[in-house]
């Protein structure tokens, strides 16, 4: 049958038919909101590429755990900015260190709240890199443990979900091992197991003051021209034990996110990164583009390509915009 017997205009008549046939839906429980911790008190700094995210103080980083439950939002995602960095990156897993201070009390004050910690040396090394160097690159085994370590002690701050983000192969093995040995075998591993060496994170690097010192991360995090490769690593990850799997960045990674979905039955995740964040704030600003309208469309396309979870710095706009949309 064509033309005009069918006719799909007839399903697009009004908000009511178009609400009664969509086939995604967006939803505020849908999102992690990320948040980076900060040292000192009463601390509120914006960062200056990504308007709208701060790095906070354990004090203000208590409210947006408060505001996420008031929107609807489970999760948050805390990266830490430590006092000091050194070559191993030691810091990250110092228990009085901010990261797992914030954890301890958002936990304390929200038991409800999902607290996830992003796994990584990164923000701690002062190479910059995500594991430990040597003969000038990124040595995979010797970084194992380390990661082990960090991950533990985000589980004894009281996490629930841990988020290895570093690309080193083994990292979700060693770590469950760790976890498992200690009695931790209740805390879940969301696995950054597809993510690109991408230009997106751009921003990201400045919040959290990550920049590599030289090179770049092409040794271990994926060729953006690969996506069978990402069975691979879902595979993998999949055997040492993840429990939920990401695809990072999300939004020029449609494809990889579908491809995902397809292979796996565990929860999918996909994190819309700071560079898609910023773009959105900046043309927003300029007044080339509605941020709202564009925004929702971009979260939406992630749900529509398969993601069962999004995290995105939007989450608090955007589930109050869909509140207001529902009103
Ligand atoms: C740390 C990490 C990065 C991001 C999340 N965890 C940066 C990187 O790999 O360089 C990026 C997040 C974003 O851009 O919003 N390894």
């Amino acid at each position: 049958m064509e033309f005009p017997i069918v006719r799909p205009r007839r399903l697009r008549q009004n908000a009511s038919m178009r609400t009664l046939v969509r086939e995604t839906d967006l939803r505020a429980q849908d999102f992690i909101y990320p948040l980076f911790v900060t040292q000192g008190e009463n601390v509120k700094n914006e960062i200056p590429s990504m308007p709208g995210v701060y790095q906070m103080s354990v004090d203000h980083i208590l409210r947006e755990g408060e505001a996420c439950l008031q929107l609807g939002i489970p999760a948050v995602l805390l990266f830490g900015l430590p006092a000091s960095k050194d070559e191993k990156g030691s810091s990250a897993y110092d228990a009085n260190e901010v990261l797992q201070k914030a954890v301890f009390v958002l936990k304390r004050a929200y038991p409800e709240l999902l607290v996830i910690t992003d796994v990584c040396l990164c923000e701690y090394t002062n190479h910059g890199h995500c594991g430990l160097i040597s003969e000038g690159d990124v040595n995979n085994d010797s970084t194992l443990p380390l990661l082990a370590q960090v991950a533990l002690s985000h589980a004894q701050a009281g996490a629930d979900i841990v988020a290895p983000s570093d690309m080193m192969d083994g990292r979700v093995a060693a770590i469950r091992q760790a976890l498992d040995v200690h009695h931790y075998d209740h805390i879940s591993i969301m696995s950054y197991a597809v993510k690109y060496a991408s230009a997106f994170y751009g921003p990201f690097r400045d919040a959290a003051g990550s920049a590599p010192q030289f090179g770049d991360r092409r040794s271990y995090q994926m060729d953006p021209a690969n996506v069978r490769e990402a069975s691979k690593e879902i595979e993998q990850d999949l055997l040492e034990g993840a429990d939920l799997v990401m695809v990072k960045p999300a939004l020029s990674y449609l494809d990889v996110i579908r491809a995902v979905k397809e292979m796996t039955t565990v929860p999918v995740a996909t994190y819309n990164v700071s560079g898609e964040y910023s773009m959105v704030k900046a043309a927003a600003q300029k007044g080339w583009i509605d941020e709202k309208s564009v925004a929702l469309e971009m979260l939406l396309s992630m749900k529509r390509a398969g993601a069962d979870i999004i995290l995105t710095y939007f989450a608090k706009d955007a589930a109050l915009w869909l509140k207001e949309e529902k009103s």
